[in-house]
């Protein structure tokens, strides 16, 4: 897994959002925020890493929104997209590319990508029965169309997804199909479309996903079971406007659908990236030479398009990489009911950035929702005990007391000594925790590795209190020197852990030790040199009760979609 300069190079991608909404919190905690969090870690742990993700705003997803709110499809998408930027910035997902598909690198790289497998013969022509809404005039997309599922019975499943069982189906399959912007019947139109022979890669898919071992159970087993039901050719056109149009004669009114040209901006943006960064063929390592490992962060009704759809176009392909973790994340709730705009349910996040809370409290409780295993639940209560009884009490107390002490007991200086057994005894549970850590990030169990450092700020208290600096002071100087020498190593500490977390307050806390340079993993095994440390100011305030009201009142309402184009 090692690149020629001996690093391990790793690509983090984060499904790309449709940009026909603006994201809630959901969103935030089921994929961008995992993939920074993985993301931040790889480059502590010095591997060559790249996070890309992208705007998807080609389709129906995005042409039904433009004439909901009566703009062009362009307009909708320039402003859905600044929106989305803004929002994953303030959070700080370090993007090292965000791109959009409606640029022309990405739809040269889809139709350069779709001769290569047509030309490979994995593609054939057949006709599609498409609905049509004659009240609307246009084909409905996929995600446009409600009815019965065919397989779980479920009410509700959309054209291309049922969201109870995840089957991916046809709209032709529902029984009972409905369009899901004025409620009439659609009529089904025949028309020729082309369909990606998946049937072709069974064998191939089926080898590849028994040997992921390290997947989540819940991934492999609903990759697997799809494939025993025997995987059918699926249609990649559609009789659309918006997209990408399909390079193919006797296809020229037609686009390629949404799902075929979505994890292909994944490529998209990487040629994107490499073009700014002025090594245009910088993308080729990350997607060509095999020795990348790349995670693909996505939430679960995605599953079945990166472990079955993707991965068979790609191979269909042949020359790119396939993704080695899928992780799939499961959803995020919000006080007992799931979110939704509509019903103003939620946190909404283009409110959070006016929230005047900082990003990093924010952070601190997401990483908690991340869905890792099961969905989650936002509640303010535990919000605010989380934030007051964790972050404030016990890191941000730790990294103060330390601070502070030194400041005012050791004006600010302190050497390397050697330590006492207790000292030592209390730096190898330090450093046990971040071995643990290290194994569960490394395995992206990033709750898990949050609870280890929340450990690390525990023995560093408990150590504290225990020894009295304030008694030893006056007491045993010396001694006072080495329990001071001690905390401030284990602050050191927290400011490495805490990058992938909480980079700001990473940051601050690095300032504060007068530390050169981007923190590294492997600093926390280095003895801590002489340090003059800044006079601290507070990492985190308490949250208040009329504080958290006030946000609350904010970021529970959700702007209407409207007032975006005014
Ligand atoms: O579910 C969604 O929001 C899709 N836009 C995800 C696409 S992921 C990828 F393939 F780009
Ligand atoms: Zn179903």
């Amino acid at each position: 897994m090692s690149s020629e300069s001996g690093k391990k190079r790793v690509l983090v991608l984060c499904a790309l959002p449709y940009t026909n909404a603006v994201p809630h919190v959901g969103n935030i905690v089921g994929s961008h925020l995992p993939a920074d969090i993985f993301a931040r870690y790889c480059r502590l742990k010095g591997y060559q890493t790249l996070l890309i993700g992208g705007a998807d705003e080609n389709g129906t997803p995005t042409e039904v929104a433009a004439l909901e709110l009566k703009v062009t499809t362009q307009r909708l998408t320039d402003v859905f997209y600044a929106v989305h930027k803004r929002i994953y910035d303030w959070f700080e997902i370090s993007y090292d590319n965000f791109s959009r598909t409606s640029l022309p690198v990405h739809h040269r790289t889809t139709q350069d990508f779709f001769l290569r497998i047509y030309e490979k013969g994995f593609v054939s022509a057949g006709v599609l029965r498409l609905p049509y809404c004659e009240n609307d005039k246009l084909f409905l997309a996929d995600r446009y169309i409600l009815g019965t599922c065919p397989v779980c019975g479920y009410g509700f499943a959309r054209g291309d997804q049922c969201e109870n069982c995840a089957t991916l189906l046809e709209p032709s399959q529902l029984i009972n199909p409905k369009c899901k912007i004025d409620g009439s019947t659609p009529v089904f139109r025949d028309s020729e479309n082309l369909f990606l022979e998946l049937g072709k890669v069974e064998g191939a898919l089926q080898t590849w996903i028994k040997s992921k071992e390290a997947w989540r159970r819940q991934v492999t087993s609903l990759a697997l079971s799809w494939i025993d039901e025997g995987l059918k050719k699926r249609s990649i056109t559609r009789d659309l406007k918006w997209g990408v149009p399909v390079p193919l004669k006797g296809y020229e009114n037609k686009i390629f659908y949404v799902w075929f040209d979505a994890p292909i901006g994944y490529i998209s943006s990487t040629k994107e990236w490499a073009e700014r960064s002025g090594d245009p063929e910088a993308w080729k390592t990350y997607w060509l030479d095999p020795s990348t490992t790349i995670y693909n962060f996505l939430g679960k009704d995605n599953i079945p398009f990166h472990t079955i759809f993707w991965p068979g176009m790609l191979m269909a392909h042949g020359d790119f990489n396939l993704p080695s973790e899928v992780v799939g994340l499961q959803y995020c709730n919000y006080e007992g009911d799931k979110i939704s705009k509509s019903r103003n349910w939620g946190i909404f996040c283009e409110k959070v950035v006016e929230s005047g809370l900082a990003p990093d409290i924010w952070r601190y409780y997401l990483t908690y929702l991340i869905p890792e295993t099961k969905d989650t639940e936002f509640k303010w209560d535990e919000f605010e005990s989380r934030v007051n009884n964790e972050l404030v009490a016990n890191i941000g107390n730790f990294v103060h007391r330390t601070l502070t002490f030194t400041s005012n007991f050791l004006s600010g200086v302190v050497e390397p000594v050697e330590l006492g057994e207790e000292d030592e005894a209390v730096h190898a549970k330090v450093l046990a925790e971040v071995d643990e850590a290290d194994r569960a990030l490394r395995d992206v169990r990033i709750r898990d590795a949050m609870k280890n450092i929340l450990q690390v700020a525990t023995i560093g208290n408990e150590y504290f209190q225990r020894s009295q600096p304030w008694v030893l002071i006056k007491q045993d100087p010396a001694r006072c020197r080495q329990v001071i020498y001690s905390c401030v190593s284990i602050c050191r500490i927290l400011a490495v852990l805490l990058d992938p977390y909480l980079p700001e307050s990473s940051k601050k806390i690095y300032g504060f030790l007068k530390l050169e340079g981007r923190p590294r993993w492997d600093d926390v095994s280095l003895p801590l040199g002489r340090t003059v440390i800044e006079k601290p100011e507070i990492l985190f305030r308490k949250l208040e009760k009329p504080e958290l009201e006030r946000v609350k009142s904010i970021v529970t309402k959700s702007t209407d979609a409207k007032d975006y184009f005014r």
